[in-house]
């Protein structure tokens, strides 16, 4: 059975088979409506549960979609529906029963623990659609999309992260080892990636660059991606952290120290981390980023589902 909890657990082999089948299957549905399904529907009566213990839009949506265009279906639960939260029922038995009732589990969450132990409880694929540590739907999806747009492998491009050091960071150093690409990191110095991050980098003999001066961060960047400085599992003085941040705002100052064809690329929800006129400007691709996450979620649950040809 194949979760999907961590793109370093993930061969580069099948991640890059994620990304070529999402292509394709974008490609041979322009002319359908957001709630047709694919030709050839294969997740047909497959059951898709999704749990959210935190706030989201996008993965929400892009997973109810993603299923229903595979010709499947998703059954959206909130946490507090479930006796597994006040505690009148164990993780060990809902995940059994989740396994009778439906194909797979989507689950946001805020303890990566939780993810851990629903796979070792659960008989279905489990997928992480966020935790403290890690997005790794978000940043497969970021892969497809850089590569949409500046029509190369991801290998060959500058990509430069500009903010907290964050799970959604976390992923992307991830898929810099996994698609070898040259990732640069613009943060204040206290803020850099964790030990962990760092060390499993260093054993899977890959450097990145980090750089407290956010200028120095983005030069020759063919990509620059932030993400919000206060993130949904932060406990922090968030007035405090945001000032730390103040030097590693994106304004049109910044980007023109990237190459002249730079593109900039925001998960979202963002925060004012970033000025509107970059992130209405022409060089954002926040929305067709956002979008694409639909075609992603689609193979990655076909990979899931054991379906991805
Ligand atoms: N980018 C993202 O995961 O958005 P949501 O929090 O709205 O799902
Ligand atoms: N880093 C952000 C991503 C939101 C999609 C958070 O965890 O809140």
């Amino acid at each position: 059975m194949k979760h999907f909890i961590n793109l370093k657990d993930i061969s580069a082999t099948d991640l890059r088979k994620i990304i070529l089948n999402a292509k394709k299957r974008k490609q041979k549905r322009k002319n359908l409506n957001v709630l047709d399904a694919d030709k050839d529907s294969p997740l047909k009566g497959k059951l898709l549960i999704q749990m959210f213990e935190k706030s989201s839009l996008r993965t929400r949506l892009s997973f109810y979609l993603a299923i229903k265009q595979l010709g499947g279906g998703a059954l959206t639960l909130r946490p507090d529906e479930l006796h597994l939260a006040k505690g009148g029922e164990s993780l060990a038995d809902t995940a059994k029963v989740l396994s009778t009732y439906g194909n797979g589990f989507m689950l946001r969450t805020d303890n990566d623990e939780k993810l851990e132990e629903f796979k070792k409880y659960i008989n279905i694929p489990v997928i992480n659609g966020l935790s403290p540590s890690s997005h790794p739907t978000q940043v497969l999806s970021d892969i497809f999309t850089v590569e949409e747009i500046k029509r190369k492998p991801i290998s060959k491009l500058n990509i430069s992260w500009i903010g907290d050091c964050n799970n959604v960071l976390n992923s992307l150093i991830a898929a810099s080892v996994k698609f070898s690409f040259n990732l640069t990191v613009g943060c204040p110095k206290k803020y850099k990636p964790k030990k962990f991050v760092l060390d499993w980098v260093k054993k899977n003999k890959k450097k990145i660059y980090i750089f407290n001066d956010a200028r120095k961060a983005v030069k020759n960047a063919d990509v620059i991606f932030a993400d919000k400085v206060v993130s949904l599992n932060d406990k922090v003085n968030k007035t405090k952290k945001i000032k730390d941040f103040k030097n590693f705002k994106i304004n049109s100052k910044l980007m023109s120290f990237a190459k002249k064809d730079v593109i900039f690329l925001h998960c979202l929800p963002r925060g004012s981390e970033v000025t509107d006129e970059v992130f209405l400007g022409k060089q954002s691709k926040v929305w067709q980023q956002a979008l694409n996450r639909i075609y992603v979620q689609k193979s990655i649950l076909l990979y899931c589902f054991g379906k991805l040809r």
